[in-house]
Parts: C-alpha cells; structure tokens; sequence
C-alpha cells in the first residue's frame, strides 16, 4: 500500500511532514510554526497507478425496472433510480474498470475500514431537464475537485474528475426516465467514496469503492418559500482550524443531527453554527450562510459570507452565488464579502435595522430565506417583513441560479450530458 505524502500549509508556505519538523519545501524556514487551517495532501504517489479510464465501462442493465413514483409523492433521498456506477480501486492496480450495474446492495466484510476508522467521502450534485429536453448538470467540476480533496485528506485514492464526470454522465443518460421534466425537479446524484480493505488496522486502505447512486427530487418548497428560523449552537462546534470541517466527510455530519434535534426540541428549523469566543457566524445545518446589511457608517448595501478558513464546506452554491454578485450585484453599488461576521454584529445589526435578509445557501435549496436567530435569550429579527418569506437577494439568487441550471440562460456552468459524454 502507498501512504499519500502529507503535507500542511501555514500561511503561504507548505511544509512536508517529516521527521524533521517544519522544514519549509521552498526556502528555509523563518516563520514559526502555526497551526494549519486546513490540511491539504499530495497524493502524487497515487496519481502514478493506473487513472479512472472511462472506455472500459461495461454496462449490465436490469431486468426489473422500477416503476416511477409520482412525481408530487418523491421525497429526498427515498426513491432511487434502476443503476449505479461502481468503480473499485486497489494500491497495486489503481483503478479498475467501471461498471454501471442494476442499483444493488453491498457486501463488505464487517471487517472493512469504512465501519470502525470512517473511511468516507461523499458528493451532492443534480442533473436537470431543460425545456428543449436535454439534460444538465451544473459545474461538476467543482464537485470533482471537492470530492477529491476530501477524498485526500483521507488517504482514500483521487480521480480524473474529467472521466469520473462523463461517467457520471453515461449513468445519468441510462437513468433519465426518472428525472421529472417539471422546473424545480431534478436527479440528485450522490457520488461516495469508501474504503473497502478489510482490516481492523488503523492505516491508510489498500482498496477503495467508489460509486455513484441517484434519486429523483422534488422542488425543496414545492409551495413557494417558507422562512425558517434558526437556533445559533454555542455550545457544541461543527469544525475547527486544522479539523476536517471544509472537506465533505461522512463522519462531518453524524456528530450535527443532536444539536440539529436540539434546536428542533425548541421549535427551530435547523442551528446556525457559531466559531470561537468571538462566536464567528459559519454555516447553518447544510448550507453555507449570506448576510445581507447596510454598512453603518456608508449605508451601503453589502453581502457577506463566511471566508474560506479550513472551517467552511466550499459550497458551490456559495461560489456561485458570490460570483454572480460580483458581477451583477456590485455595478447596482453593493459590496460582496468574505469576511468574518460575529453573531454580536449581526445581533446590532439587527437592532439598528440594518439587516436586508440572510439565506442559507446550498445545493438542496438553491437559497432557504432565514426570518430570525435565537441567540442567548433574544430572537434576533433577520430583516424579513411579516408577510414576506423571502428577501429580494434571495429571489434573484434563486433565480439566476436555477435560470442556468434549467438552461434558460445560456452559461458555461451549465453542461449538457451529451456534451460532457462526447468531450471526454
Ligand atoms: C456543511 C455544508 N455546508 C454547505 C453546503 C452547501 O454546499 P453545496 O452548495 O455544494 O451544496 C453543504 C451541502 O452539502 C453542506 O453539507
């Protein structure tokens, strides 16, 4: 088995983990050791084995295909489509030939790695239908490149995310009867990665699976916006510097559902988790979080989100929607941020009447308009108006993003499955 080199980041500099601490890899080092945010990893010894190589797909399909549930009837992640994608990998081979298969059970020694060291990594991405038909998915690129830094940060293999994404694509084009042809409804498609050697040893695994399940999805407000509220979580953290918190894990997500239950016990929709003794606004639930304010001082409109820190998932939603409003926000006077926002400022924000709205955004919802935080006793008023449920930067969010994603506007984050299969 080849272990993945580790290295870390402080600052600018990268640092080789070795016997020898802290030596620098480009000059010498001056700087004192810090703590790193987010651990990154050269996996260039894996990259030697042989790669993903989409033209060995065999594809086995069923004989009992499933009958569609009813559109209006689908829940998330209940309904699974007819096939699967399976890809196996091993220290000595790289990886094997990929299959697409009737969607089927596993069967792991219960000795395998996955179950006692977490040894998980997993993707969120949808394909859509268009009104001329054709199918879509929305920059999978960006799922390509966050699962394989996931994936890294976990000993588990990387992949060409070029030939895993038309893979991925071929799977969905098997699949398509079950995408729905409404707006709002789509095929969530949710690449895995395990580690499948059978072994209680705590290392890096010999042998991996990955493989790509999909499920048909419905609208996440099939009756227009409904505002949620949140409970701001002091008392437990969902991430830390030098944790794992930016890479999509597995392991991320169980330790959330109590404090999630918690909020819910007090009759919230989801927590909003803070950082620090400066209770530094992160993320709510499973997405990442915009703040919508007018600057005290200049009165000026601003957007603001979490900075990329090691502490944040880097939603691609986030990305999108930071992108779109520094092309379209900031030429109407806005100023989009990424820089830390305390739950006291928001809290005074609030107070002064400066708060424009905050939605969680995600992948899920596209945006979820937020109506107020409790925060130490006080519920903290997000701005929205009484009968309103969704602020006018979520709205246009919402609708420029699903605007590209259902191809009425035409945009390089929008790629046609037919495309990515034949560009491969
Ligand atoms: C913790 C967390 N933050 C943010 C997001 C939003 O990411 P994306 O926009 O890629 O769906 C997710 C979605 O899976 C998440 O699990």
């Amino acid at each position: 088995m080849i272990a993945p080199k580790l290295l870390y980041r402080s600052g600018s500099q990268c640092f080789r983990r070795s016997r020898v601490p802290s030596i620098p890899c480009r000059s010498v080092a001056k700087t004192i050791f810090r703590r790193s945010y987010s651990l990154q990893t050269d996996d260039t010894s894996i990259k030697s084995l042989p790669g993903l190589d989409p033209s060995k797909l065999s594809v086995t399909k069923t004989i009992t295909p499933k009958e569609l549930v009813p559109s209006e009837e689908l829940v998330f992640g209940r309904t699974f489509t007819d096939h699967m994608l399976s890809i196996e990998w091993t220290a000595s081979e790289g990886w094997l030939a990929p299959r697409i298969t009737p969607y089927q059970n596993l069967s792991l020694d219960p000795a395998t790695c996955v179950f006692h060291y977490a040894f998980e990594c997993f993707e969120g991405m949808k394909a859509y239908r268009t009104a001329d038909g054709s199918i879509r998915l929305f920059r999978p690129n960006k799922n390509m490149e966050r699962l394989n830094k996931s994936a890294a940060r976990i000993a588990l293999p990387t992949v060409d995310g070029k030939s895993f994404t038309s893979l991925i694509a071929q799977l969905v084009q098997l699949d398509s009867r079950f995408i729905p042809d409404s707006r709002g409804y789509s095929l969530y498609l949710r690449p895995t990665l395990i580690g499948t050697q059978r072994t209680l040893g705590v290392g890096p695994p010999g042998s991996a699976l990955l493989y790509v399940i999909a499920s048909p999805v419905g609208p996440y407000y099939p009756t227009g916006f409904k505002a949620i509220s949140l409970e701001a979580t002091d008392y437990a953290v969902r991430a830390w510097p030098g944790g794992v918190g930016d890479k999509k894990l597995g392991a991320n997500y169980a330790p959330c559902i109590v404090p999630q239950l918690q909020a819910a016990k007090r009759g919230f929709h989801q927590n909003l988790w803070l950082f620090g003794e400066d209770e530094y606004v992160t993320e709510v639930g499973t997405m990442n979080l915009f703040v919508a304010l007018r600057d005290k001082e200049t009165g000026k409109p601003e957007l603001v989100t979490a900075p990329l820190d090691g502490t944040i998932l880097e939603g691609v939603t986030r990305d999108s929607v930071l992108a779109l409003a520094r092309e379209r926000m900031v030429p109407k006077g806005w100023v989009v941020s990424e820089r830390y926002i305390r739950m006291a400022e928001l809290a005074q924000a609030s107070q002064e009447g400066r708060i424009l709205e905050v939605f969680g955004a995600g992948t899920a919802a596209v945006v979820s308009p937020i109506r107020k935080i409790s925060w130490k006793g006080e519920l903290v008023d997000c701005g929205l108006k009484k009968d309103v449920e969704a602020g006018e930067v979520a709205l246009q969010m919402k609708s420029w993003i699903e605007g590209i994603q259902y191809g009425d506007e035409e945009h390089e984050w929008s790629v046609k499955i037919e495309t990515i299969i034949n560009h491969r």
